[in-house]
């Protein structure tokens, strides 16, 4: 698939930039004030809990699990789940956490999703990827890579970002939705390009006070946005997949720009609108849940 916000060669890889903060990672999930942050984890792993229970796997497997949170949770709640991540620093933590818990820290080990080996096809039934998976440099492969590790009628469910909130967002990803998405931008003339450019600018520029906050795009880790209308003509069905649902979490009730000067209330409000079905998730949420299932 095309990937116009994908970023460059010089980014930072996803595992080494939160293997620096693998010590703190785990305390996002911890705060509960609207003020400080949105508790997006929780509405997210809500729509993956709920897709187990109706599932029931037998033996499901995390991809890039992080700091092991999201594992722990699956464990509570009786499934057999193993968890991988390509990150040194992510695995101990997961170790530390499983541990603490009275968990098999062995239930975690190193793997790279983009060259996943040691697995054999059929292991698990089910595979989940929370935040994880729109990080391969090498998307299609890692998909069919996942796809042939699964059973027919194995479930795949993972997180994306959403690339159609860029309509909502009212800032350069707009702009660049509009220049690379939309817009036949390379057959136009000269002059009209550069009038195109200076109305989307002029448009869609960020504020100043919004450019003082570093986005985590901002600090240049690769990743991909996908847009929920084509996934499954993208993503899926080249790798046998058919889409079974999809589910929208992290909205935002305003263009994110207001989260800073009204923060509270952009919370407060966003929060209310989280309801992983509504049409409107299309494009006032960031994120979405993708649950696939094999075919073939
Ligand atoms: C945003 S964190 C999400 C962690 C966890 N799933 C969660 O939701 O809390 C992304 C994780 O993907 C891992 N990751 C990035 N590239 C990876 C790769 N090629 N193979 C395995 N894990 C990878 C990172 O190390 C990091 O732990």
């Amino acid at each position: 698939m095309n990937d116009p916000l994908s970023m460059n060669d010089e980014d930072v890889d996803a595992y080494k930039f939160f293997g620096m903060g693998a010590k703190n990672y785990g305390e996002q999930y911890q705060a509960n004030d609207l003020a400080k942050l949105y508790p997006e984890h929780v509405f997210r792993l809500k729509i993956f809990l709920n897709l187990l229970s109706a599932i029931q796997p037998d033996r499901m497997l995390d991809i890039g699990c992080g700091c092991g949170l999201p594992l722990l949770a699956f464990l509570r709640e009786g499934y057999n789940a193993d968890g991988f991540d390509y990150s040194n620093e992510m695995i101990e933590q997961t170790k530390q956490l499983l541990l603490s818990n009275d968990l098999d820290p062995a239930r975690v080990s190193r793997n790279n999703m983009e060259k996943i080996e040691g697995i054999s096809p059929g292991f698990y039934d089910c595979i989940v990827g929370l935040g994880s998976l729109y990080y391969s440099r090498n998307f299609s492969a890692t998909i069919s890579q996942i796809s042939d590790l699964l059973p027919k009628g194995g479930d795949f469910i993972f997180s994306l970002r959403n690339e159609l909130f860029s309509l909502f967002s009212q800032n350069s990803y707009t702009s660049d939705f509009f220049l690379k998405k939309l817009i036949p931008s390379t057959s136009l003339t000269p002059g009209l390009k550069t009038r195109l450019a200076s109305f989307l600018d002029d448009k869609f520029s960020l504020s100043t006070a919004t450019k003082k906050f570093l986005t985590i795009d901002e600090q240049k880790i690769f990743s991909l946005y996908h847009n929920p209308l084509t996934v499954e003509k993208d993503v899926l069905a080249p790798a046998g997949f058919a889409l079974k649902g999809i589910y929208y979490y992290h909205y935002h009730a305003l263009p994110p720009e207001f989260e800073h000067s009204d923060t509270e209330e952009f919370r407060r409000l966003s929060c209310e609108f989280e309801n992983p079905t509504d049409w409107r998730g299309m494009f006032m949420s960031s994120s979405f849940v993708v649950h696939a299932v094999k075919t073939e």
